[in-house]
């Protein structure tokens, strides 16, 4: 006979994510969960649920030893990390969806599940409804991972989709996406691309077991592409989405960024419009494979969180495999980005440290070129995101140093160089 454990829950925040969970569990009664307590910062605002669940005392749930599970789904990164590690300390399980707080908390969260053998799961904290994190805890439960990249954030894809396809205007796109519920409180979190990088954090433990910094991984967001990129994408037949993806280079280290990226119209991230996102994995054997799904929304997240949930009953945990039973890999600098740049003037551009430059176009109405670049530009400099620039990198964007040699050897015979 199974074993599963009761659960009496004690939430954290009743915005989009938490109303939602709250709703949904209500629809799911097989689960045997019941929210016994709900923390609010606004006691006196309007809700959807019955008054005397709630109470503005954190200390209500996170003292109550009757409530073995915190759910805390609330906006504030330093109050989440305060209740999440409080909850640990106190004996209770975690499930969490603040992307944010679990990216810059990384090490110390991690510490914490070791030291009080207590689970933290947070399906909700990187795309969402797609079950990524357990997959590749579980089934990628191996040093196979090739590759990774994804679409993980909702508001940029949905702005790119509404901007490009729709022609409605970036301001009209962003109210649209706040409208829905997608974007973060401060969108620039969405717009400037620290969400998806937060995410990208996260996802980044479980593919290759590398914990880092987010402020050490180099990231954009879509702040800077205007009309003109859009026009050069569709001669060249492409779409534009904000990518985050790491890959494994020959000797084993990663590559790994947050970029906007020029996507052929076949590759499966062309497929994913609006508030959606999506994950392609390449790993050794299985080829590619590919998940898609809502990355935002309430009833999307409150779904992963319900799911770990759910986990809880039969005491799941996050192994960290990668991490802790492998060798985890580590982040590299040593590759090149074949970049596409446009620009208003062109002395801002350092022409000096690309490897090449393959096109060049310059007419009234936009200036633009296509090189190659070593990553540890990007890592080092900021010309790259002022405003005036926009760069995107090209479908295949990642070129190793044994490539690099090949590459210009060909290029100098095409151009009738002779060796
Ligand atoms: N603002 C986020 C997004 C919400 O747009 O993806 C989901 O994490």
């Amino acid at each position: 006979m199974s074993y599963h454990k009761n659960l009496t829950i004690g939430l954290f925040g009743f915005g989009v994510v938490g109303e939602g969970l709250y709703h949904i569990l209500n629809q799911t009664p097989s689960l045997k969960a019941t929210i016994k307590k709900i923390c609010v910062k606004h006691p006196d605002k309007k809700r959807n649920a019955p008054k005397e669940l709630f109470t503005t005392d954190r200390n209500e749930l996170l003292l109550d030893p009757e409530i073995n599970v915190i759910v805390e789904v609330i906006n504030e990164t330093e109050a989440a990390f305060e209740i999440v590690t409080t909850a640990l300390k106190n004996g209770k399980d975690v499930v969490s969806s603040s992307k944010k707080m679990l990216a810059e908390n990384m090490p110390e969260l991690l510490g914490l599940q070791k030291q009080t053998n207590m689970s933290l799961l947070y399906e909700a904290a990187a795309c969402a409804s797609i079950p990524i994190i357990r997959n590749l805890e579980e089934y990628y439960d191996n040093d196979l991972v090739q590759s990774v990249k994804a679409i993980a954030n909702g508001t940029t894809n949905f702005i790119l989709t509404k901007m490009f396809e729709d022609k409605l205007e970036f301001k009209q796109a962003l109210l649209l996406a706040q409208q829905s519920g997608f974007a973060e409180t401060d969108p620039t979190l969405d717009i400037e691309g620290y969400d998806a990088l937060n995410k990208w954090t996260i996802l980044l433990n479980h593919s290759y077991g590398i914990v880092e910094r987010p402020e050490n991984i180099v990231f954009t967001g879509i702040q800077n592409i205007n009309q003109n990129d859009a026009m050069v994408a569709r001669e060249k037949h492409y779409e534009i989405k904000l990518v985050a993806q790491a890959k494994k280079l020959n000797n084993g280290d990663v590559a790994a960024f947050v970029l906007p990226q020029f996507v052929n119209q076949h590759d499966q991230l062309a497929f994913v419009k609006n508030e959606y996102n999506g994950v392609v994995i390449e790993s050794g054997f299985s080829d590619k494979q590919f998940f898609y799904g809502k990355g935002a929304g309430s009833f999307p997240t409150g779904s992963a969180v319900l799911s770990d949930i759910s986990a809880l009953r039969y005491d799941y945990h996050y192994e960290y495999k990668k991490l802790y039973h492998h060798q985890p890999n580590r982040l590299t600098e040593d590759f090149y980005l074949k970049v596409y740049i446009s620009f208003d003037n062109n002395a801002f551009i350092p022409k000096e440290k690309f490897e090449w430059i393959e096109e060049w176009h310059a007419d009234l109405n936009r200036n633009y070129l296509i090189g190659v670049l070593p990553f540890s530009e990007l890592k080092n400099t900021k010309w790259w995101k002022e405003d005036n620039v926009s760069l995107i990198l090209s479908p295949e964007p990642i070129i190793e140093d044994v490539e690099i040699r090949k590459l210009k050897k060909k290029s100098l015979e095409l151009a009738g160089v002779t060796l």
